[in-house]
């Protein structure tokens, strides 16, 4: 069976979008638009699985919006929406909660980073994040999904689910003409260098923000200032930098800046460290520092300007939520008459 190929990928509005938001999932959304039909999603039906101030929440969901366009995704080509505007992501995610089993969802390690020791007073909904997860991505019946690592135990979900779906329905999909399968197994797209950008205190955490140091991390609305001053007192080691990629392993601070670099101005660590190899971290920030300002000035600026307009991005979304929910609807369609639901 080979179904059209589509890509499908969510960013959730928890809030201060940071260089790890931008490196590791919104560059590479972007980089995606020429060969693939995508589908961006705003996904705040996510966010809320922990508690989201509402007063919070409309401009969390604009500034992710505005990142993706300030970034370079067109809405026109492509189709940018928040989650909660198509309801059948959430339809199609209670189908799947009675296709995924207890024993998968138990398995799924972020649940348990998550909710950490007070699991009884963990919100259902985020034991079943990985269902709604699973929807957002069939739903579109998306063949690929640029995804970070942590993001890849869900993706294997999504593939199981479907597999399941398709087996369990194997007969009813036949029956009403779908062919040998309904759903496709959605494949994780790891593209460019596999940076995980680190903390800028502790190279040994992922850069995030929940934690407590603004200094941890650089956000994509710091003005040039702040990125310098940041990148300045980044943690490091007294060494020079090592001329070899091997030297970086055992110095997640170095290696951290190093691929920061590079994935900045798009050449791989190897090449970085041939031109700063023998170099003084002051020498190489002062680098680091002019590279992110270059690029990441530009984008926190029109971010801003954007925001400022919250007519324009709902538009878009309101644009974006038309688009992906005609998709949606034939696909929620077909999935009643397999389930066997009666319909209009
Ligand atoms: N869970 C993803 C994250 O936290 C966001 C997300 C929701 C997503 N639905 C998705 C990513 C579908 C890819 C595909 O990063």
């Amino acid at each position: 069976m080979t179904f059209k190929e589509r890509v499908f990928s969510g960013v959730q509005p928890t809030g201060n979008l940071h260089l790890g938001n931008y490196l590791g999932a919104i560059a590479r959304f972007v980089a995606l638009q020429d060969k693939f039909d995508c589908i961006y999603c705003v996904v705040d039906m996510h966010a809320i699985t922990v508690w989201q101030d509402p007063t919070e929440l409309p401009p969390a969901t604009r500034e992710v919006t505005a990142a993706f366009l300030a970034s370079g995704i067109d809405p026109k080509k492509h189709i940018v929406f928040n989650q909660s505007q198509v309801a059948e992501h959430a339809e199609l995610a209670w189908v799947f909660n009675c296709v995924a089993r207890m024993g998968w969802l138990n398995r799924m390690t972020q649940f348990k980073e998550k909710a950490g020791k007070d699991k009884e007073n963990a919100s259902v909904g985020l034991f079943a994040y990985p269902t709604l997860m699973a929807a957002d991505i069939l739903v579109y019946r998306a063949t690929h999904v640029p995804v970070g690592e942590d993001q890849k135990q869900h993706l294997e979900l999504a593939r199981d689910i479907a597999q399941k779906f398709n087996n369990d329905f194997d007969a009813s999909i036949k029956a009403h003409g779908f062919g040998e399968a309904f759903f496709p197994q959605p494949e994780p797209l790891i593209t460019g260098p596999a940076t995980r950008i680190m903390s800028l205190r502790d190279g040994s955490k992922k850069m995030s923000k929940s934690e407590p140091s603004d200094y941890s991390r650089i956000n994509l609305t710091d003005d040039a200032d702040t990125i310098a001053q940041k990148i300045r007192k980044a943690k490091t080691d007294p060494e020079p930098l090592p001329s070899e990629e091997k030297g970086l392993d055992p110095r997640p601070e170095a290696d951290n800046l190093v691929g920061i670099y590079a994935a900045l101005s798009g050449v791989p660590k190897a090449q970085v460290l041939t031109q700063f190899g023998g170099a003084q971290f002051s020498v190489f920030k002062s680098a680091l520092v002019d590279l992110a300002v270059e690029k990441l000035g530009p984008l926190g600026g029109e971010m801003k300007r954007m925001v400022q307009d919250p007519v324009y991005i709902d538009s878009v979304l309101a644009d974006g939520a038309a688009r992906a929910g005609a998709i949606a609807a034939e696909t929620m369609k077909a999935v009643k008459d397999i389930v066997g639901f009666v319909r209009r």
